[in-house]
């Protein structure tokens, strides 16, 4: 599969199978993270591997009840480790950070045939809590992994014109 098609062939998966993800597959996906380009190279990051069943039935009503968090047989939690450091053009370099890097996992779990989907509605604080994470460190995103058990169509997207303009913004 080529970076294409995997962008092509992406779902947001919100319904797994009961199976397991090959440790060999998980650290691929964990070394997509590692290889990921960050600002300055500063590489101001933590990747929190939940498997633990329990821990993630825990995580579903922080996760606003997304069952899926419980379904699927991992949860990656992607922790930013220095929060205050601005770029340049004004942004703060751990949201596009740990952004890019849950990005590049999100694609080779799809090269390794695995589902995924960013989670974005859950209480930063008490997913904090339960994961024992310092009050220092700012979770950026998490994601659910496993096998998928549903086949969604692609969901609409806008056309290229209506987002792209070409030498000047119009
Ligand atoms: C930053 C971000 C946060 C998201 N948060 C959630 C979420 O909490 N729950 C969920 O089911 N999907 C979430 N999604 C998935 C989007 O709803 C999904 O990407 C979008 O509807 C397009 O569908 P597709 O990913 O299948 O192409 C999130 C996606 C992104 C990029």
């Amino acid at each position: 599969m080529d970076v294409f098609e995997a962008v092509k062939e992406r779902r947001s998966i919100r319904k797994y199978r009961d199976a397991e993800v090959e440790e060999e597959k998980l650290q691929k996906i964990l070394e997509s993270a590692r290889l990921a380009p960050s600002a300055a190279n500063r590489q101001q990051w933590k990747f929190l591997v939940v498997k633990s069943q329990k821990t993630r039935e825990k995580l579903v009503e922080p996760a606003h009840g997304q069952q899926m968090v419980a379904q699927a047989p991992v949860l990656v939690v992607a922790c930013s480790t220095e929060s205050e450091h601005v770029m340049p053009c004004g942004q703060p370099a751990y949201t596009v950070d740990l952004s890019i890097a849950v990005s590049f996992m999100i694609l080779e779990a799809q090269e390794l045939g695995l589902g995924t989907c960013w989670l974005g509605a859950f209480s930063e604080d008490a997913f904090k809590e339960i994961l024992e994470i310092p009050d220092d460190i700012r979770i950026v995103a998490a994601f659910t992994l496993g096998y998928a058990d549903e086949d969604p169509d692609p969901r609409p997207r806008k056309p290229l014109d209506e987002v792209i303009s070409y030498e000047k913004y119009e």
